[in-house]
Parts: structure tokens; sequence; C-alpha cells
């Protein structure tokens, strides 16, 4: 089974289109699940980029803050959640804990996790691992599924 997929993203446009085409197809596999996915990249590989357009295809229409100092932004779409955090700066994993993170994690909530490598040992296991490059001016992205919604994911993508 092929639970990877890679696709070159040749500018911000691009990135912001993928995440809405990645959102609605998440949308319409979890009726009654929710859906973590870790997003892994280096500072400015384009994590936010493609939050925003997860965040705006589910129909938000505002502007889309970097969570990097409130650790965690929230959107009500669609009778759906999603929590977009963004773990930069977290000392100790163990911040989460204190910060009640286990209620972000419903079977309505959608959750996108930057740097979710700081989070490690304490978060939720993730259905999507997402990493982003860089490719000169452009962008890599790669989906490596971590369950099964998420190799369904990679299924409809390929
Ligand atoms: N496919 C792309 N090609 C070129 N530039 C892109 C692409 N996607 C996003 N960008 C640009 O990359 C820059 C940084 O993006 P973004 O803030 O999304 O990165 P990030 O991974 O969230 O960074 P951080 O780790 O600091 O949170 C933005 O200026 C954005 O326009
Ligand atoms: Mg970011």
């Amino acid at each position: 089974m092929n639970t990877t997929y890679c696709q070159h993203l040749a500018n911000e446009q691009a990135t912001c289109l993928f995440g809405e085409k990645l959102v609605k197809l998440i949308y319409n596999i979890t009726d009654k699940n929710g859906f973590i996915i870790y997003l892994n990249g280096d500072l400015g590989a384009g994590k936010t980029t493609l939050s925003r357009g997860m965040i705006q295809g589910l129909g938000h229409q505002g502007n889309v803050k970097s969570p990097t100092y409130t650790l965690v932004e929230e959107y009500h779409l669609a009778d759906r959640h999603i929590y977009h955090f963004d773990l930069y700066r977290l000392n100790d994993p163990e911040e989460l804990e204190f910060m009640g993170i286990r209620d972000y994690f419903t079977p309505h909530s959608i959750c996108l996790i930057e740097w979710a490598e700081k989070g490690e040992g304490i978060l939720n296991s993730a259905d999507l691992l997402i990493n982003m490059s860089y490719d000169n001016n452009a962008r890599n992205i790669e989906l490596i599924a971590n369950s099964s919604l998420g190799s369904e994911i990679i299924k409809q993508l390929q």
C-alpha cells in the first residue's frame, strides 16, 4: 500500500490551494472522527500558509493569525472545530498538560499542529504527518499516513 504522497508547490498560492483541497477531503471522510495533522519543516517552510488554506477552505473569511505567541488559535467552521497550534515556543511538552491539551482532541475537531515535535510524548498521535521543505524559491510537500483515515486521504490524493 502506498502511504505517502509528494507534490511540488510552485508558489504561495499553490500551497493555499493544496490546503483547501486537503481539508475538503478530510472533512468528507471524518464525520464522527477527529483528525490530527503534524506539520513539520524549517522556519518559513510554509506550514502556516498551508494551515491558512485549510482554514479558509472550510469557509473562514478573515485573517489566519500565526499562533506563535498564543500557542493555539481556534475556528468554528462547518460544524467542526479547527485548532491551529504552533508549538515552536513551547519550552516543555508538559506545558501542554497545563493548557488542557486533551480537550482539543475531540471527534469534531481537526487539529493542525506546527512544530509538533516539541510536544512529543504528550500529543495524541497524528493521522497524517506533513513535511514541508524548501526547493529553491518554491516548496515541496510530503504527506505520510499514520492511521487508516490518513491512508484514505493519501489514496484520494493519488
Ligand atoms: N509554495 C511556496 N513557494 C514559495 N513561497 C511560499 C510557498 N508557500 C509559502 N510560501 C511563503 O513562505 C513564507 C513563510 O511561510 P509560513 O509562514 O507559512 O512558514 P512556516 O512554516 O509557518 O514558518 P514558521 O516555522 O516560522 O511558523 C511566506 O512568505 C509564504 O508566502
Ligand atoms: Mg508558522
